[in-house]
């Protein structure tokens, strides 16, 4: 039996960094190297990748990282790979290197970063990592469940404090134009209201009508989670306070968001992606991503992929109206 080529293939990380990352590229280094390939672990994104930036990896070197936040192979967001000539260049840096192959771990500028190259003759894998969970061909992507504990975490601690004071908290959360960070975590934490961008509302309505009945059944303290892609929090916090008379404070969750170790959902997701990247590189196969569907691990092209809209899960948004009160 014809022994199949052996590969080189580089990874690399996008865009904002999501926990799991990590948990990705130690899947796509130890799955090559399992199957007799080589690997190359690129720094700093495509601005790396432009620099030629790049080492070869063993079994050590993502020893311990699994759990890990962060990215080890660091990332960045890339001006000059926008541009065809840096487009070129970044080819033109895979060919001398000799990879058959890159894995991007990213969000959606990433895999468009990807398309580009696997048009130029490098075949590329993208993995779905953003905490936003804003990418339409997957169910999930690598960081959303750990932002979304983050978030749960630090909003229980608001409640405490918002119990103690007969407040309300404002809670801004991140999701840059998307709303599935925010709506899970006001689900979660049994917000009286979520905003989220997806959807219209009426701070009256929405807000202090629903304040000012819960109170008439003895609750006192609130939490109304905002995503940040909704804007004003602060004017809002000041506009829930003068029409409710409830103490209102405002609370940007921000970064924090973004790391800490990743939880045992990224872990699994991670490493299944990064295998199943690996062995479409294998097979010959580029210009596609992988992500979830039903609960499986798939793979589509990518200009297709880029051409899916995710709108939020309209049964959770309908639930947290209903019995958040
Ligand atoms: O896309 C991930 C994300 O954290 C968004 O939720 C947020 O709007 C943005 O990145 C923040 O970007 P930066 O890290 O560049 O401030």
């Amino acid at each position: 039996m014809a022994e199949s080529k052996k590969l080189t293939i580089g990874v690399l990380s996008s865009g904002g960094d999501a926990p799991g990352m990590n948990a990705a590229i130690r899947a796509v280094v130890r799955t090559a190297l399992f199957k007799g390939h080589r690997v190359y672990g690129i720094y700093h994104g495509f601005e790396g990748l432009l620099a030629d930036r790049m080492e070869e990896m063993d079994e050590r070197s993502v020893s311990n990282i699994i759990g890990h936040g962060g990215t080890i192979l660091y990332t960045a967001r890339s001006k000059e790979f926008t541009t065809e000539e840096g487009q070129k260049k970044a080819a033109e840096i895979c060919k001398k290197r000799g990879l058959d192959g890159l894995v991007v771990i990213g969000g959606d500028g990433s895999f468009r970063g990807a398309q580009k190259l696997s048009a130029l003759g490098i075949p590329c894998i993208g993995i779905p990592a953003t905490i936003d969970n804003d990418i339409g061909s997957t169910e999930y992507t690598i960081g959303f469940d750990t932002a979304l504990n983050t978030a749960v975490e630090s909003i229980d601690k608001l409640r405490d404090t918002s119990q103690s004071h007969d407040r309300c908290s404002v809670v801004e959360v991140m999701g840059r134009h998307a709303g599935h960070l925010a709506l899970y975590a006001g689900l979660a934490t049994g917000a009286i209201a979520t905003l989220i961008p997806e959807r219209e509302f009426n701070l009256d309505r929405d807000v202090v009508d629903r304040m000012k009945a819960t109170m008439t059944t003895g609750k006192h303290h609130f939490i109304v989670v905002v995503a940040e892609g909704v804007g004003n929090s602060k004017d809002m916090c000041y506009y829930i306070e003068q029409r409710t008379g409830v103490e209102t404070r405002l609370t940007v969750l921000g970064h924090v968001q973004r790391g800490g170790n990743a939880t045992a959902m990224e872990r699994v997701y991670a490493s299944g992606m990064g295998y199943r990247a690996v062995e479409l590189l294998e097979s010959g196969k580029g210009n596609r991503v992988v992500g979830v569907r039903e609960n499986h691990i798939y793979d589509i092209d990518i200009e297709e992929a880029l051409t899916m809209k995710k709108d939020i899960n309209r049964l959770y948004y309908q639930v947290a109206k209903e019995i958040s009160i």
